[in-house]
């Protein structure tokens, strides 16, 4: 019968340790225990990266990256993004479970009605100069959201964090839409309260004199299934800062913010900006062999390609393929889909890719549609940040609620001096 326990022989004593293992995983403070002496601090696992450190328990999002397999809350995402729309997925991340009817409805008007933000706020955009980075615009202004709502340092009241998280998925698209019209010098276009969550963002994105702004239907949904795809990755760079920072008490826009500013980098949710830079600076099918074979040499990576848990494809890189044909039937064909098919076709079949196991992740494909559905590249990971808020605000509420909850704080192996005396600064 096997035991659920580790066995550990400390070479340095002789002792041995007898250490339990609970869902897969042993405890780090388990290995303090083993010291060469009662001086000794005891021993420590070091994981930079946390390649392979569990920070919680999470019952949101499963991934098996070996398989491919990713799931909301027990629902594959493949069904997810067919049946429901972006608004059920954040309900069913936020509380657990899928809304009947009333519970939609009523978590659908409670969206609609924080869509405004106060006039201070556009004052603030106002203020940006006029290319300034949306992302750079979006981690401000929703930093600044906190101070607009002091009861939002209420976080351990269950309807003040339901109200802040309404209040952020329904900003965060106003504040996004109001970042580009700034950057292009139109007049900000109000919330539409009338549309959808999404065909309300392409209205304040793209409305113009028109009365009533009327999303292509297509083009919304497809958006629409971006968002679902993008809502939750478990303890992703961006949702392990939003759990950090969140973790030392601060409202949830300050930890907003800080998990914003995780996806601006360009190995997180700034990836899908430079995928579409790079095939455009590939340029044509034919320059791809020599583009491979510079990455090879390690001069850069291959944007939009590999991920730290897939080892197989991206489910959701199958899933935006298929939508960007549908995308493609409105807008006409990116001449830049030839170029990332081929170079997804040459990449699968040389040797580095397969044995490094890097497969086509969210972002190779996502660029693509944006561009042309006509989104700016530097909106692009803004788009990320819309879709993925209701992932950071259920991981930000797990973690509050969990009783082994402390404060993010790692450990570290010093390797700088020891102990040495101030020398005058005649001496130096
Ligand atoms: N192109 C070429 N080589 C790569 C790539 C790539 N895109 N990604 C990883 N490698 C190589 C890397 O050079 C290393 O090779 P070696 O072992 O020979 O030194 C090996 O694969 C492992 O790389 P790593 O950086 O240790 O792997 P990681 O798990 O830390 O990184 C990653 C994951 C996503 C940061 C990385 O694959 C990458 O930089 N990809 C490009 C950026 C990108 O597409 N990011 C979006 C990720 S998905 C959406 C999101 O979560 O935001």
């Amino acid at each position: 019968m096997s035991t659920e326990t580790l066995t550990i022989t400390d070479n340095r004593t002789g002792k041995q340790y007898e250490i339990p293992i609970t869902q897969g995983a042993i405890r780090a403070m388990d290995l303090r225990q083993i010291k060469t002496g009662p001086k000794d601090f005891g021993i420590m696992s070091y994981d930079p990266a946390f390649a392979n450190t569990a920070s919680c328990r999470s019952a949101i999002t499963f991934i098996d990256g070996e398989q491919g397999i990713l799931r909301y809350r027990g629902y594959p995402i493949e069904q997810l993004a067919e049946q429901s729309t972006f608004l059920e997925v954040a309900h069913l991340i936020l509380q657990g479970e899928l809304p009947s009817a009333p519970q939609l409805r009523d978590f659908v008007n409670h969206i609609t009605h924080h869509t405004f933000i106060h006039e201070n706020i556009t004052r603030f955009i106002d203020g940006f100069h006029h290319d300034a980075h949306p992302m750079g615009i979006l981690v401000s202004t929703i930093a600044a959201l906190s101070t607009f709502y002091p009861d939002a340092k209420r976080i351990f009241d269950a309807p003040a964090r339901a109200l802040q998280s309404h209040r952020l998925i329904a900003k965060t698209p106003t504040l996004a839409a109001f970042a580009y019209r700034h950057s292009i010098g139109r007049a900000y276009a109000y919330p539409d309260n009338d549309l959808s969550y999404t065909g309300n963002f392409l209205n304040m994105m793209f409305k113009q004199t028109e009365l009533q702004y009327r999303p292509n239907p297509v083009l919304e949904r497809a958006l629409d299934v971006l968002f679902i795809l993008h809502a939750d990755h478990e303890q992703n760079c961006s949702a392990s800062a939003m759990r950090g920072v969140g973790s030392s008490l601060a409202d949830p826009y300050s930890a907003m913010a800080a998990a914003t500013a995780a996806l601006y980098g360009p190995r997180h949710g700034g990836a899908n900006e430079v995928s579409v830079r790079m095939l455009r600076e590939i340029g044509h099918v034919r320059n791809i062999p020599g583009y491979i074979k510079q990455v090879k040499a390690g001069e850069f990576r291959l944007q939009g390609f590999g991920h730290r848990i897939y080892k197989n494809y991206d489910p959701r890189a199958r899933i935006i393929k298929r939508i960007a044909d549908q995308v493609f039937e409105v807008t006409g064909k990116s001449p830049l889909i030839d170029i990332a098919v081929e170079l997804e076709r040459i990449a699968l079949e040389d040797e580095y890719f397969i044995s490094h196991r890097l497969y086509p992740n969210v972002d190779f494909y996502s660029g693509i549609i944006y561009e042309a559905m006509g989104f700016p590249l530097d909106m692009f990971p803004v788009l990320f940040a819309i879709g993925r808020t209701p992932g950071w605000l259920a991981q930000w509420q797990e973690m509050l609620v969990d009783t082994e909850t402390a404060i993010a704080r790692p450990r570290q192996v010093y390797i700088g001096s020891g102990q040495r005396d101030y020398t005058p600064m005649a001496e130096r």
